[in-house]
């Protein structure tokens, strides 16, 4: 019995350590995911902080997000592949920069451009 509470007490340190291990960490939780700061952070400068490009994105060919018949056409695969992957020379891809997690979310941050 004694052996058992010992063991109970190690695991209870470890699960309070990997808690307070992750709540320092930058958003990596689905749930702890601020899209629309991501959003200003990494795909303003191009895409406008309303998705309206700037000057910057247009010249390089960057669309507005709030049309409506770019928003009805393009699925969601299609927009977390480009976030992905990028456009050589337009676009820098953000697979190695953002999680999965992160990359989805920015998706509802563009969808949300498209309501008015
Ligand atoms: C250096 C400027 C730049 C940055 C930064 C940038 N983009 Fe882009 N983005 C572009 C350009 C230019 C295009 C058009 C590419 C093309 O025509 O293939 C584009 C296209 C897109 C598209 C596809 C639109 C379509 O035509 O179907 C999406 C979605 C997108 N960007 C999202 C993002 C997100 C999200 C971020 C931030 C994580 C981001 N972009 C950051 C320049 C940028």
């Amino acid at each position: 019995m004694r052996k058992t509470g010992i063991f109970a007490g190690i695991s209870l340190a470890v699960i309070g350590g990997t808690v307070t291990f992750f709540s320092g960490m930058p958003a990596s939780k689905a749930a702890d995911i601020d899209a629309k700061k991501l959003f200003m952070t990494h795909c303003k400068t191009c895409h406008g902080e309303d998705g309206h490009p700037t000057d910057l994105g247009l010249g390089l060919g960057a669309r507005e997000f709030a049309n409506a018949e770019w928003q009805a056409k393009t699925t969601d695969e299609q927009i977390i592949k480009q976030i992905n992957n990028g456009t050589p020379e337009k676009m820098m891809p953000f697979k190695e920069k953002l999680t999965q997690d992160e990359i989805k979310a920015l998706v509802s941050v563009i969808r949300s451009f498209g309501k008015k």
